[in-house]
């Protein structure tokens, strides 16, 4: 079929748009959005509208995933899904996700205006937090919907001010039932994401498309340290149990262990630490920190997790302190569908559009979907690999590249 045209400045104004509904304290591009607050509730509300106006059937399911369906002229067949998410990380930038849930409205909006009438339906997925913002754990809508995740496991989950996960979700008003979440058998012939690189390689090398091959596998952990508090003045050095110095020699320890790994995939974050009782006169009695690791390989990453707790553990005795551990998830990768890839190939081929194979360092609910359908992903650039930060940016030209070769994809696979 004839390259699709995409209303690129449409879509930019409504990247702009739900950029608007944020809870970060900084203007846009700056963009704070988590799950089940009124400003995900209000994003999620814009969203339909566009839906609506797209003439797409809208489903919600129990745990808020979104369904934009563009049924085909067999919608008994399994759909062809897109999609990616809108929940935001605090203090992110405008691309991440949402690129993906409006760039796959806009490419099933730039098949309707060709013309074109799909066999069978395409169908595009807000999965409800992506990001592990509120509950420590990300991807959760589409755990459920792969059952990766049991909804009693996720009901476990809870936020910073203790509130479990079903709890939360009622209150944003989702109640359903959690177990019929799970995708039937069979319910998508295949699912590709579209995405924001969030690395630097297609920029480095001039290229408008990645197609993924596979997604690294992530494990995410908290630690809980807990020593013993005191007045700055007058616990003197020798009798300290300080929380914090114990915490900052783990912390560095996460990154030594994470340098000499012989990967040069390996990669661990601690992104949060939390400072009990957080004065400036009293000694940290309690500590608690994050961790992100992260490996193409999950055996590797299982063999560094388990090296960093020992690390951990030692430390802990060396300083005096007690230490508890909490992996909150530990995912094998992903391998993409080869059908899928080929697909996206071919719609980069024939827009001729430079493009590579190359892996997702990232994670995505594609991770999860892959578990359920043959999945695929399309990378567009981001000036310098730039992501999870306001000045993340993608130009319109890379957008428009990115849904045409996402809408010929989706063409291909529905038929
Ligand atoms: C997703 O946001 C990730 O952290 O990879
Ligand atoms: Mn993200
Ligand atoms: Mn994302």
């Amino acid at each position: 079929m004839n390259p699709p045209i995409i209303d690129i400045e449409r879509l930019v104004g409504e990247l702009q748009q739900l950029a608007t509904i944020s809870d970060c304290p900084e203007p846009p591009p700056a963009v704070t959005r988590v799950v089940f607050t009124e400003t995900d509730l209000r994003a999620r509300d814009y969203l339909r509208s566009l839906y609506e106006a797209a003439g797409l059937a809208v489903r919600v399911d129990a745990i808020g995933n979104t369904f934009a369906r563009w049924e085909g002229s067999e919608p008994s067949l399994g759909a062809v899904g897109t999609g990616s998410h809108c929940d935001a990380i605090p203090h992110a930038g405008l691309y991440d996700g949402t690129v993906g849930v409006l760039g796959g409205l806009e490419a099933i909006r730039a098949l309707q205006a060709a013309g074109f009438q799909p066999r069978r339906s395409i169908e595009v997925v807000m999965f409800t937090s992506e990001e592990p913002t509120r509950f420590g754990v990300g991807c959760t809508g589409s755990r459920l919907m792969s059952g990766a995740m049991s909804p009693a496991d996720l009901v476990k989950l809870t936020d910073e001010v203790g509130d479990d996960y079903d709890t939360v979700r009622k209150r944003a008003g989702f109640s359903g039932d959690l177990a019929s979440a799970k995708l039937p058998n069979g319910y998508y012939e295949a699912f590709v994401e579209l995405h924001i690189e969030q690395g630097p390689e297609l920029e480095a090398n001039d290229l408008a498309i990645g197609v993924v091959t596979a997604i690294a596998a992530p494990a995410q952990a908290d630690f809980t340290v807990t020593g013993e508090g005191g007045h700055a003045g007058a616990v003197l050095m020798p009798r300290r149990r300080d929380a914090l110095i114990a915490s900052a020699a783990m912390v560095s320890a996460i990154d030594s262990v994470a340098r000499a790994s012989k990967s040069p995939d390996m990669v661990a974050t601690v992104g949060k630490l939390e400072v009990h009782p957080g004065a400036v006169n009293s000694i940290p009695s309690r500590v608690r920190f994050t961790l992100d690791l992260r490996d193409i390989d999950g055996a590797n990453r299982d063999a560094v997790l388990k090296e960093i707790e020992d690390e951990v553990d030692r430390i802990a005795v060396e300083r005096g302190v007690k230490v508890e551990h909490r992996i909150l998830n530990a995912d094998p990768p992903a391998i993409s569908d080869k059908n899928v890839v080929s697909a996206a190939v071919s719609a980069a081929e024939s827009l001729n559009l430079g493009y590579q194979e190359m892996i997702s360092r990232a994670y995505h609910d594609s991770l999860f979907m892959a578990r359920v359908a043959p999945m695929g992903m399309i990378f567009i650039p981001c000036r310098g690999g730039v992501s999870h930060r306001p000045d993340e940016y993608s130009s319109p030209e890379a957008i428009a590249a990115g849904v045409q070769a996402l809408a010929l994809t989706l063409a291909s696979l529905a038929g």
